[in-house]
């Protein structure tokens, strides 16, 4: 990563961004890595999860870097999965009006996903990503032999946005998954190399042809539509009194079935993809029914408001084939509920 670092920067100076997981396993090596390419590199840990994702921890940052005179020209290295990139990459894209960066993703998820778009966020106390900029990293490196290390939970969350690539742009991947699963799971990195070289492909080539998030960009969030208001009741609901909060590829998961349940119950799709669908998301590990005591009402509420949309009709990206989708505006409450209702029961 030196060269790329080094390629980056018009100043001598890198500051390495990582966490506290990703520092005790990858720190030195990155650093010697920086070091032996010439630049003078620090590293600066932040706390690992989400709620680093914070205006605060990018002022601690800003804090850090101007004590360790990092300048204009001065390159970011983002080391870690996609908070850390979605973090350092804000603080990136806002020191001193906008620095270099590059982003050595070590997360499944931020090398399919989060590292590939130019998107960085920190999240605000009411709302996921608010506050933000896009400002495209000079280069994104994704080693799977990184991925070895990577906690179970963390793989399956990557594996959900990698079944959705293939489900709205590529049946070739989505056979290749169903073929190669074993070895996915055993980390082969032959096959982690492949399937991430496609992923990021699929993902380059859609948010390339839609840099700003107009038009084809928003075949990304299959399953997200219901998977986020999943994800966010469960948050609302975890602790002491109530469930766990669910991890962001679990709720993706079933997200993709009650829309996929929603396209095949419209007729858009048979049933025999929505099943192939089911059967790799389980082979994966990934769950597939929403809890049958999800509440409708709570959910919609949820949905609508994620998407500031009127009661009535919502947009979903709907499948139309494994490896194609259809982005609709006039899916009713009723058909969303029976969705649930028919993927929960099923
Ligand atoms: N910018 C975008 O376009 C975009 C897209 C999707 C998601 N995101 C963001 O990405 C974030 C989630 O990213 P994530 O799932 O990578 O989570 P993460 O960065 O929190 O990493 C998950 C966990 O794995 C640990 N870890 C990372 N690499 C490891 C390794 N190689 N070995 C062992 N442990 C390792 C981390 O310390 C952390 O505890 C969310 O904040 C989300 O909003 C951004
Ligand atoms: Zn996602």
């Amino acid at each position: 990563m030196g060269l790329e670092a080094k390629a980056a920067a018009r100043s001598p100076k890198a500051a390495l961004i990582t966490d506290a997981h990703v520092a005790a396993l990858y720190k030195d090596k990155a650093l010697a890595s920086l070091r032996e390419a010439g630049l003078a590199a620090e590293a600066i840990i932040v706390p690992p999860g989400e709620s680093s994702k914070t205006l605060a921890q990018a002022g601690e940052l800003f804090d850090t870097m101007l004590r360790a005179g990092i300048d204009r020209g001065s390159v970011v290295v983002a080391l870690g999965g996609g908070v850390v990139s979605d973090l350092a990459g804000f603080v990136a894209a806002t020191y001193m009006r906008g620095i270099p960066w590059i982003v050595v993703s070590t997360t499944l998820l931020g090398q399919v996903d989060a590292s590939v778009g130019g998107k960085t966020a920190v999240d605000h106390p009411q709302c996921k990503n608010l506050i933000g900029a896009f400002h495209q990293p000079s280069a994104v490196l994704a080693d799977v032999d990184t991925l070895a290390t990577l906690p179970e939970e963390e793989l399956r969350t990557g594996l959900a946005e990698v079944v959705k690539h293939a489900v709205i742009r590529d049946a070739d991947l989505f056979a290749l998954l169903e073929a190669q699963a074993a070895r996915l799971l055993a980390r082969d990195a032959e096959v982690l190399e492949d399937v991430v070289t496609r992923n990021v492909r699929i993902k380059a080539e859609v948010v390339m042809a839609d840099e700003r998030e107009s038009g084809l960009r928003r075949i990304l969030n299959y399953g997200h539509t219901i998977g986020h208001a999943i994800e966010s009741l469960a948050m609302a609901s975890s602790g002491p009194a109530g469930g766990l909060p669910m991890s962001h590829g679990c709720a993706v998961a079933i997200g993709m079935m009650v829309e996929a349940e929603i396209a095949v119950r419209r007729g858009l799709v048979g049933r025999a993809v929505a099943e192939r669908q089911r059967r790799l998301l389980e082979r994966f590990g990934l769950p597939v029914r929403p809890d049958p005591a999800l509440d409708l009402k709570q959910c919609l509420a949820v949905m609508r408001h994620d998407k500031k949309a009127e009661a009535g009709h919502m947009r979903f990206v709907l499948p139309e084939a494994i490896g194609s989708v259809r982005d609709v505006n006039d899916v009713s409450d009723g058909e969303i509920g029976e969705a649930l209702q028919a993927v929960a029961g099923a």
